[in-house]
């Protein structure tokens, strides 16, 4: 087969470097790619949004399966235009997507399902944002509804920082368009997870659980980032948790998304909070995780190609995921190393 994966980081060139090992592999193409793919991928420069060029690449050079990488062109509809002219790719649909693509959505859809979440308030307008928090002045949690490249949760800890995050996302529009709307939500404590699922639509085949670390420096301090690295697999799940986040979880999504008639094929991505009260959704992401993919790959024993295509056909009830019994994640250093050896 000839593989195309839409991106450009960490997380395409895992996907890349494990796609190699497969033995339905002829060629893989890469969009646009970097340099550490560039050793095992053929690269074009073409942006990830560019939905027309990447068709005609696709179509092009014939390629039977396409994996995107980033959150904004799945949210974007990538898929229902590749799809629409008749090319296999793997991720949701957009209005799947959503569920990444507005937190506003994602709150209402746990709400509506009952799944475990933080409670929250959702506005429209700032002067009542701002009248919330300054009747809770506490410890809060300020986030875009929007698309933010994983800036636009803002953990705060009293009236001033809240107030601070309202501004730069209402008034200063940080975030542009993404700003329109917030959502404002109870503080969590606890470890963060990450667990990863890839969907059909009705199965659900799960990844290694990961954690990664998401602050900017040493000893969990300073802002929130997408996550300045990761390990798997994480010594805080139990067997009796994860079986939790299943049935709580993961399960009641993907039946919820069915029943909203927006099917959910592709990985499915739930950021987890461990609170003393079980856990609880932070996040959904429509993508695997960066940095989680560079150390949940590694760790994967079964044949990607196979189970992408598995997800995209309906198939994965008869599909199994086998990680290694004995493994490690690799850090950056290593992970580099062993791409230059393949
Ligand atoms: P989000 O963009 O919603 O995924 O949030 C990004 C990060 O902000 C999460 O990974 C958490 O570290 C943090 N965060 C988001 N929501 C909450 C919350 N309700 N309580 C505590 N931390 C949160
Ligand atoms: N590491 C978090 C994310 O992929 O959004």
């Amino acid at each position: 087969m000839k593989v195309l994966v839409i991106g450009s980081g960490g997380r395409e060139h895992a996907l890349v470097w494990k796609l190699n090992q497969s033995s339905y592999v002829e060629k893989i193409y890469c969009t646009p790619g970097n340099a550490g793919i560039a050793k095992v991928a053929e690269c074009e420069s073409i942006s990830v949004m560019n939905t027309k060029r990447l068709i005609q690449y696709a179509s092009k050079n014939k390629i039977d399966l396409t994996i995107v990488g980033p959150e904004m062109p799945l949210v974007a509809g990538i898929v229902d235009e590749f799809e629409k002219n008749g090319l296999k790719i793997f991720g949701p649909r957009r209005r799947a997507a959503e569920l990444e693509g507005s937190k506003v959505f994602c709150k209402d859809f746990m709400k509506k399902y009952e799944i475990p979440s933080a409670q929250y308030r959702t506005f429209t307008d700032y002067d009542k944002a701002s009248e919330f928090l300054n009747y809770n002045k506490g410890p809060i949690v300020v986030k875009a509804d929007g698309l933010a490249a994983g800036k636009g949760a803002i953990v705060c800890q009293n009236l001033e920082q809240s107030s601070k995050a309202l501004d730069l996302i209402m008034k200063d529009r940080a975030f542009g368009s993404a700003g329109e709307k917030v959502v404002i939500e109870e503080m969590l404590q606890g470890s963060e997870v990450s667990i990863m699922a890839l969907c059909d639509g009705e199965n659900l085949v799960y990844m290694l659980p990961s954690q990664d670390h998401k602050r900017i420096f040493d000893n969990d301090q300073g802002p929130n980032t997408g996550g300045m690295g990761a390990y798997a697999p994480t010594p805080c799940m139990t067997e009796e948790m994860l079986k939790t986040i299943k049935t709580t979880v993961m399960e009641p999504t993907l039946k919820g998304m069915q029943a909203e008639g927006r099917p959910y094929k592709g990985v499915l991505y739930a950021g987890l909070m461990l609170t003393d009260d079980g856990p609880k959704v932070l996040e959904y992401n429509c993508r695997f995780g960066d940095p989680e993919t560079q150390v949940v790959l590694p760790m994967a024993e079964s044949d990607l190609v196979k189970v992408l295509m598995a997800s995209i056909d309906g198939n994965l009830n008869d599909i199994d995921w086998k990680n290694r019994k004995r493994g490690r994640s690799l850090c950056g250093s290593c992970f580099r190393r062993l791409s230059r050896a393949v």
